[in-house]
């Protein structure tokens, strides 16, 4: 198995499927609200998908060793770090959630994409992790050419978040993504600049880093999806997925209602 790069019918299909997942986070965007259930958000992703004629990628999901997941999404509420099921219970104000939503087209490409929402205004702690881990992915991705390696994603990661207190979580990371949910490589979001697989125009991946305002450290529970923080600090994810070009990144999970970019990031200059 190796890294799989995709042709010019694969990106233009990847930049669809991809836009797509992005459509069903901007649908969601004004329900986020106080009083409604994480399993009312999935249905309504469910609604957003059927609309856009793809279908839900983690419905029944079953790596080996797992239970089959059931949500047509992930909803991942506080300490929850991601995989968090939907659930009849209300969202209150001052919580946090991840919405985390992976499609696949009738084609059979995947596109993979979460933001963090802020139910009502949060604490000033939980809005600064939820910006951080928006700019530790940005970092990330700015890290993405030809030429790069993976761990100058991870370290540039590592070090943003370090830097600023928070912590990594190392169990769960960024993936290749195309006819397949997960493929290779798997973008670690920690680790050393220039060591790694070395990036190539046409791969396609995620990255999606999950930080925790405590220590790094997480545990499953009983249902065998859900993560938690092991001391049950705050926890937000991001994720994008990007495409390597001749001269850089393009980011494939954008559509109207992305959220915009931080500051800090130039973009690139389109390919000539
Ligand atoms: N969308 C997640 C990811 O970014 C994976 C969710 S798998 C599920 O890779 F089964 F929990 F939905
Ligand atoms: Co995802
Ligand atoms: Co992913």
């Amino acid at each position: 198995m190796s890294i799989t790069i995709k042709d010019a019918a694969g990106i233009a299909a990847m930049r669809q499927a991809c836009r797509l997942a992005s459509e069903v986070l901007d649908a969601i965007t004004p329900h986020v609200r106080p009083g409604i259930a994480t399993l009312e958000i999935d249905r309504l992703c469910a609604e957003a998908m059927a609309a856009r004629g793809v279908r839900s990628a983690t419905v029944g999901y079953q790596p080996p060793g797992y239970p089959p997941y059931p949500g047509h999404v992930c909803t991942s509420v506080n300490q929850v770090v991601c995989h968090g099921i939907p659930s009849g219970k209300p969202l209150k104000k001052g919580d946090i959630v991840n919405v985390d939503v992976t499609v696949v087209t009738p084609d059979g490409w995947y596109g993979d994409s979460s933001r963090m929402f802020e139910v009502g205004p949060a604490s000033i702690a939980a809005r600064r992790l939820c910006a951080l881990t928006c700019d530790a992915m940005w970092l990330g991705i700015e890290q993405v050419r030809p030429g790069a390696r993976l761990g100058d994603i991870g370290h540039a990661i590592q070090k943003f978040v370090e830097g600023h207190g928070l912590s990594v979580v190392r169990e769960f990371c960024g993936h290749g993504i195309g006819q397949k949910f997960h493929e290779e490589p798997q973008v670690l979001h920690y680790g050393k600049p220039g060591t790694g697989e070395e990036l190539a125009p046409g791969m396609t991946f995620t990255i999606e880093p999950m930080v925790n305002i405590g220590r790094p450290d997480i545990k499953e529970q009983p249902d065998g999806w859900t993560i938690v923080t092991r001391d049950r600090s705050l926890s937000a994810q991001w994720e994008h997925t990007v495409l390597v070009t001749p001269t850089g990144y393009e980011v494939l999970t954008l559509s109207e209602g992305s959220p915009p970019a931080p500051a800090f990031v130039k973009g690139m200059a389109p390919a000539t």
